[in-house]
């Protein structure tokens, strides 16, 4: 078994495109990675007798795997990944985690810190895993930090590649005819998605024939923006994205700021525009074009957005 010193590994942030909350209720959903923003973990020797310690720099935290929780997410992929390696975890090591991925915005902060954990530790002990075992690995953690989740954020991530996703099915890939731009402006609040995921499952019970064909509806939108996206069409991909925006609306999960950052983006001429993720606040997405970039970008910031980030999905 190699054991080199320093090892560091990141992962990616995403959005959905297409299909939050009808995914976690088996509807096929679209994510795309966004690497403008990405999770870093670094894993290297420690002193002898120190066991394992983790370093969490943003939340300016530092401690012993054990001393922390069965529920603490860090303590779990730790412990789950260096249990499927099959190395024990009985090691003096420090793992330090960061990341530039704003925490409960729908951006996938947690599964990107899991992935990067995961690949950092299989990097240290020699034992490289496929991007399917990490997404599985990933996923037992997503538990912890989400209650019920689809299984899309930690596929998207883990294969850094757009991704048509239905919960349980093995991960299909598609292909983008023509690459597009997505405006990703954050409304600064957080808005932890198991919450809202609870919200929905409550009100699915209380009138399931409603939600299920909410659900159903999201999900042929998601199908038919797959094939629009497979086929170059981006104005289709902009009508459906507003579509989908309109259904998430009707289940509860915008917000009087998603909604002024999604009129803000129309307004500047976008192709289309929706809340991204859980809702109530997190991250709107905007088609846009070479040429409403410029000003889509401003009119989200103009109506409040904390941050504008540009990216291709190719
Ligand atoms: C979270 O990124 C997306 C949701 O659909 C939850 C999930 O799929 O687990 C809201």
């Amino acid at each position: 078994m190699e054991v080199g010193s320093l090892k560091i590994a990141y992962a990616p942030g995403k959005v959905i495109l297409f299909g939050e909350h009808a995914v976690v209720y088996g509807q096929p959903a679209i994510a795309v990675p966004v690497t403008q923003v990405q999770a870093r973990a670094t894993v290297e020797p420690g002193s002898e007798g120190q066991g394992i310690t983790i370093v969490a720099e943003d939340l300016e935290q530092s401690y012993s795997l054990e001393q922390a929780p069965p529920s603490d997410a860090l303590r779990a992929i730790v412990v789950s990944t260096l249990e499927h390696i099959g190395v024990g975890t009985k090691h003096d090591l420090a793992i330090t985690v960061s990341s530039t991925i704003p925490i409960a915005r729908g951006l996938g902060s947690g599964a990107a810190i899991s992935t990067a954990i995961v690949r950092a530790l299989s990097q240290h002990f020699g034992n490289l895993l496929s991007p399917q075992t990490i997404s599985d690995l990933v996923y037992e953690t997503e538990k912890i930090y989400h209650g019920t989740p689809s299984g899309i954020d930690n596929t998207v991530i883990a294969f850094e590649k757009p991704v048509y996703f239905v919960r349980d099915q093995k991960i299909k890939i598609f292909s983008v005819k023509r690459p597009f731009l997505l405006a990703i402006a954050d409304t600064g609040i957080a808005s932890p998605t198991k919450i809202a995921v609870s919200d929905v499952r409550r009100a699915w019970k209380r009138e399931r024939e409603k939600y299920e064909e909410i659900f159903e509806e999201i999900g042929t939108i998601a199908e038919m923006g797959r094939r629009a996206i497979e086929r170059g069409e981006i104005e289709t991909v902009g009508r459906l994205m507003n579509e989908n925006h309109r259904l998430l609306q009707l289940i509860g999960v915008s917000s009087p700021e998603l909604e002024g950052l999604v009129e803000a983006a129309r307004e500047g001429g976008a192709l289309g525009a929706k809340l991204s993720g859980a809702g109530r606040g997190g991250n709107i997405i905007a088609l846009v074009t070479q040429e409403t970039r410029s000003r889509v970008d401003l009119m989200l910031r103009l109506a409040g957005a904390k941050d504008v980030i540009i990216t291709e999905v190719s």
